[in-house]
């Protein structure tokens, strides 16, 4: 699962849809832009993404034993956009991930991903609030690295955030045992009391626990969470 080739561009309607364009292609690739004027998020929802964050997709062709472990490959790559942000931005063990995967920085949302998969294709986009400080008022949980480090993040910071997650993915093994133990570490929702949407008639309240070895989501009732929304965090 190497990639090499990445694009670079300036406005994009969605890097997850031109990701998606290059599947039959078989090319494992990296698009990213400065601004996407129809980001998308889970369950279709918009994804705000003006100039000051930053937006890729990752185009990966999986072969049949790959997308068996999909799940390991997505919190992989998840991990590595973490702690890569943490080495650059000097905030090391701060950020943690609220289950299945959004990047948190205290209760405020930094980095929203998007994992989505056609046969055997996985098209992972993120989008990560660098200098965009502005958000629209619908959006009450957002934070951006800018409010974090109280700084404006430099072109040259962009770019070699892009640059090291690339290498950590193209280099760094997946290891299951040091992947989950850092999903355990970094469990945001870890004994919070979450209601999770299951479905849209469906939604159950509980206190998280812990994330089980499969990556579900464990509650202190002793009932397991495979897919879902957590609609509210009762802080
Ligand atoms: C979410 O929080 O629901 C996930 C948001 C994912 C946004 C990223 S930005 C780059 C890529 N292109 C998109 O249109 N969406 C993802």
């Amino acid at each position: 699962m190497k990639v090499k080739d990445v694009f670079y561009l300036d406005k994009i309607t969605s890097t997850q849809i031109l990701a998606k364009e290059f599947i039959n292609y078989k090319r494992n690739l990296l698009i990213i832009a400065n601004e996407q004027t129809g980001g998308y998020g889970r369950y279709q929802r918009n994804w705000y993404s003006p100039v000051g964050g930053l937006y890729f997709s990752f185009l990966l062709n999986l072969t049949e034993k790959e997308i068996l472990s999909i799940f390991d490959i997505i919190f992989f790559i998840i991990k590595n956009i973490v702690i890569s942000c943490e080495e650059i931005f000097g905030l090391k063990r701060k950020l943690q991930i609220k289950w299945p995967n959004d990047i948190y920085y205290r209760d405020r949302k930094l980095s929203g991903i998007l994992a989505e998969k056609y046969n055997l294709s996985l098209i992972f986009g993120c989008g990560i609030n660098l200098n965009n400080d502005k958000f629209p008022k619908e959006i009450t949980n957002a934070i951006s690295l800018k409010e974090i480090l109280k700084r404006e993040i430099s072109s040259y910071e962009k770019f070699l955030l892009t640059e090291i997650i690339l290498e950590k993915i193209n280099s760094e093994k997946i290891v299951k045992e040091e992947l989950l133990n850092f999903l355990k570490e970094r469990n945001y929702l870890k004994n919070k009391r979450v209601k999770i949407l299951l479905s849209p008639q469906k939604e159950i309240v509980g206190t998280c626990l812990d994330i089980d070895e499969d990556y579900s989501l464990v509650l202190k009732e002793g009932i397991k969470i495979f897919s879902g929304e957590v609609e509210k965090v009762y802080l």
